[in-house]
C-alpha cells in the first residue's frame, strides 16, 4: 500500500475539442486553471480567437486551432500541430458533439443521420486514432469522452443522437482494454440536462414537438431529476480534470453520470 501523491502533477499538455464554447471551453479553463497547457480545436473561428484569449488573459497557457473532427485530415493536422506545440500529448478531451435532427426515426433524413455519426463518433475515432502514438509517449495518458445520459437510455425523436453516445461507451470500453498495457486510462463522462445555450435550444425543439411552451418541457425534465438543477458546465470540467489526475489513477473504463441523480433523458 502506498500513500496516495496528491501534488498538483507537473503540466501537462491537454487537448480538447470543440473547446471554444460551451462544455468544451469549461474543460479546457479547468485544465488551464491548473497550470496545464492546453490546446484546442472548434469549426468555429471567431469564437476560437475570443476563448483563447479570454483563457490566457485569465492566466492560462492556451492555443486554438480551426478543425473540424469529421474532417481526417484536418484532425491529422490539428494533432500533429498540438503535440509540436505542446512537446507531446498528455490529456486528450473528445468533447465535439452536435444535437443533431429533432424528430422521429420514420422523418429523418440520411444526411441529417450520417452528420451526428460523423461528427460524433468518427470525429472521436479519428482524434483517437492520431493521438495514440503520443499519449503511449506520455507517463500520464488519459482519454476523456464526453458522452450523455442520452447514450444511456435511449432518446425519444434524437435516435442519431442516442446511437452515438452509446457508441462512445463501447469505444471507451474497448480502448481502455487496448491501452491499459501502456497505461493509458480512458473514460467518459456522461452529462445529463447542462445549463447553456445547448440546452436552450434542444428544450425549444421539445416544445415545438410537443406544442406546448418551453417553461413545461424544461419543468418535465427536470422531474425527472433529484437534483432540481441544471449541471453547471465547469462541474463537468472538474470531473474531466479529476479522471486524468493522478487521484484516478485506478480508474479506467468507466462512463461517470454527471445528472442530478436522472432516471431518464425525457
Ligand atoms: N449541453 C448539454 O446539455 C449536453 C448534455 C449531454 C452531453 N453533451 C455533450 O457535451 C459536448 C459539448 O456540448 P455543448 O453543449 O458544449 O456543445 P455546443 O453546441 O455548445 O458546441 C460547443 C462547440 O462545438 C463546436 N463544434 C461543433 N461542431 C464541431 C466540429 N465538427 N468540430 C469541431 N468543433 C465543433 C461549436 O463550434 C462550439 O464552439 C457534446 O458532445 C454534447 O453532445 C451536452
Amino acid at each position: 500500500m502506498s500513500e496516495l501523491d496528491t501534488r498538483r502533477p507537473d503540466p501537462r499538455a491537454v487537448i480538447v475539442t470543440a473547446g471554444a464554447a460551451g462544455i468544451g471551453r469549461s474543460i479546457a479553463a479547468a485544465f488551464a486553471q491548473a497550470g496545464d497547457r492546453v490546446h484546442i480545436c472548434d469549426i468555429d473561428e471567431a469564437a476560437l480567437t475570443a476563448a483563447t484569449a479570454e483563457l490566457t488573459a485569465a492566466g492560462g497557457t492556451v492555443s486554438g486551432q480551426v478543425c473540424d473532427v469529421s474532417d481526417e485530415e484536418a484532425v491529422r493536422a490539428f494533432v500533429a500541430d498540438a503535440a509540436q506545440r505542446l512537446g507531446g500529448i498528455d490529456v486528450v478531451v473528445n468533447n465535439a458533439g452536435i444535437a443533431g435532427p429533432t424528430c422521429l426515426v420514420e422523418e429523418m433524413a440520411l444526411a441529417d443521420w450520417q452528420r451526428v455519426l460523423d461528427v460524433n463518433l468518427t470525429g472521436h475515432f479519428l482524434v483517437t486514432r492520431e493521438s495514440i502514438r503520443h499519449l503511449k509517449r506520455s507517463e500520464s495518458g488519459s482519454l476523456v469522452f464526453i458522452s450523455s445520459l442520452g447514450g444511456r437510455h435511449g432518446y425519444p425523436r434524437r435516435a442519431p443522437y442516442a446511437v452515438v453516445k452509446r457508441g462512445i461507451l463501447a469505444l471507451v470500453e474497448t480502448l481502455a482494454m487496448e491501452l491499459g498495457e501502456h497505461g493509458i486510462r480512458v473514460n467518459a463522462i456522461a452529462p445529463g440536462l447542462v445549463d447553456g445555450e445547448r440546452i436552450q435550444q434542444v428544450m425549444a425543439g421539445r416544445a415545438q414537438a410537443a406544442g406546448v411552451g418551453v417553461e413545461e418541457v424544461t419543468a418535465q425534465a427536470l422531474a425527472l431529476q433529484s437534483l432540481k438543477y441544471m449541471v453547471d458546465p465547469a462541474d463537468i470540467g472538474a470531473l474531466a480534470y479529476f479522471l486524468s489526475s493522478p487521484a484516478a489513477r485506478s480508474i479506467s473504463g468507466q462512463t461517470i453520470g454527471i445528472d442530478g441523480a436522472s432516471r431518464s433523458i425525457a
